[in-house]
């Protein structure tokens, strides 16, 4: 017997009809769910409600887009304030498009995933170059930069009330719960695409896409399903099994690498810093930071920006990146006025907003703050 995802694609790549299970609960599901969406729909800053759209009001592709870059591998609460100040500066793609790239990257800092804001940058002025219109559909969405399937098929939906089959996580535990899908992610990915696709309806596939979104932010969450007031509990196979806490299975993940670097941080007797903008490409890119040594397997040797004295202060920054977890020594420096330095540019500190750092230089600051109120 081929394994149930295997089956899944190859049934649809014959054109054959979806198991029972499957032809069953897609024509159940979403009447139910968009009932409960007209009720209960989250108040977000992109969206256009239920009611709304019910009147005719359409979502600005323009929101419905930079909403979902910011939302990849972020939560709404981290991303509703970037998403207002975002708006209220560049109202437009035009705008956006128009913006000084350092503007956009500190407006950035602190969400993450710093290629994002890269290519929400080239992705504006492409789109602006184009009478600021996007493409209506998953196909040309996705040539634009930064734009990958997922973010594609909800634009599409959202924006463009498309019935192109949305997943992200959310979306991939309501499915493997609705349908009791026991292999495991990653490998169960086509099989709970196939269902997606086959789940999504033809009305209203905006309003669905984010009903899932929500069902899933709200109430299918990860540990303690809140399974009693789900709307869509009578076709759930993992409720009638009493699996639902159990799905979606997951493959055990490799333990992430530990990296180590130094950060150095040098302060001027006015209080300007040392300060460097990192290379356009790789991690971080574009974003302000201290000068370091790289981030390696095992601590690199010394390689200050400046001649000082350094002290090294006692304790380090940890932070986790996708691929690895970084330990970070912070080192710190008192320097002359007329000091130079072979890296970076000193930032007076009228100019210095700690908020403009990616997180893990904010910690490295916070340390040194911590360490020169000691001394
Ligand atoms: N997560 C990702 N996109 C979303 C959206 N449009 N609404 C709510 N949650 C989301």
């Amino acid at each position: 017997m081929l394994p149930a995802n295997l089956r899944h694609e190859m049934m649809l790549a014959n054109n054959e009809p979806m198991p029972e299970r499957s032809r069953l609960r897609e024509h159940t599901i979403a009447p139910a769910l968009l009932r409960w969406y007209d009720m209960h729909a989250r108040d977000l800053p992109w969206r256009v409600g239920p009611a709304d759209r019910a009147r005719g009001e359409r979502a600005d592709p323009y929101r419905v887009w930079l909403s979902e870059i910011m939302l990849q591998q972020t939560t709404v609460a981290a991303v509703r304030a970037y998403f207002l100040r975002f708006t209220k500066r560049w109202p437009t793609i035009t705008a956006l498009a128009a913006a000084d790239d350092a503007d956009v990257m500190a407006e950035w800092a602190g969400l993450g995933y710093y290629a994002r804001a890269r290519n929400l940058l080239k992705c504006a002025r492409v789109v602006a170059s184009r009478n600021g219109l996007f493409p209506d559909t998953e196909d040309a969405l996705r040539e634009l930069p930064g734009i990958g399937p997922y973010t594609a098929a909800a634009i599409a939906a959202i924006a463009f009330d498309k019935p192109a089959g949305v997943m992200d996580g959310n979306v991939e535990r309501v499915m493997a719960r609705v349908f009791a899908v026991r292999s495991p992610l990653p490998g169960a990915k086509a099989e709970l695409r196939a269902l997606v696709e086959a789940a999504t309806p033809v009305s209203r596939p905006g309003d669905y896409a984010q009903a899932v979104m929500d069902l899933g932010a709200t109430i299918c969450t990860p540990r303690s399903p809140a399974c009693g007031i789900c709307p869509v509990m009578d076709g759930c196979a993992a409720r009638a099994e009493g699996i639902a806490t159990e799905l979606p299975k997951k493959a055990p993940k490799a333990a992430k690498p530990t990296r180590f670097g130094i950060a150095y941080i040098a302060r001027r007797a006015d209080g300007a810093l040392l300060l460097e903008t990192r290379p356009p490409r790789g991690l971080l890119g574009g974003m302000l930071g201290w000068p370091g040594t790289d981030w390696a397997e095992t601590l690199p040797s010394d390689a200050p920006p400046c001649e000082a004295d350094w002290h090294p202060l006692g304790t380090e920054v940890r932070h986790t990146f996708t691929h690895f977890q970084l330990r970070l020594a912070v080192e710190v420096a008192d320097v002359p006025d007329c000091a130079r330095a072979d890296r970076g540019v000193f930032y007076d500190a009228s100019d210095f907003r700690p908020a403009n750092l990616p997180t893990v230089m904010r910690k490295a600051y916070n340390l040194a703050v911590t360490g020169w109120a000691r001394d």
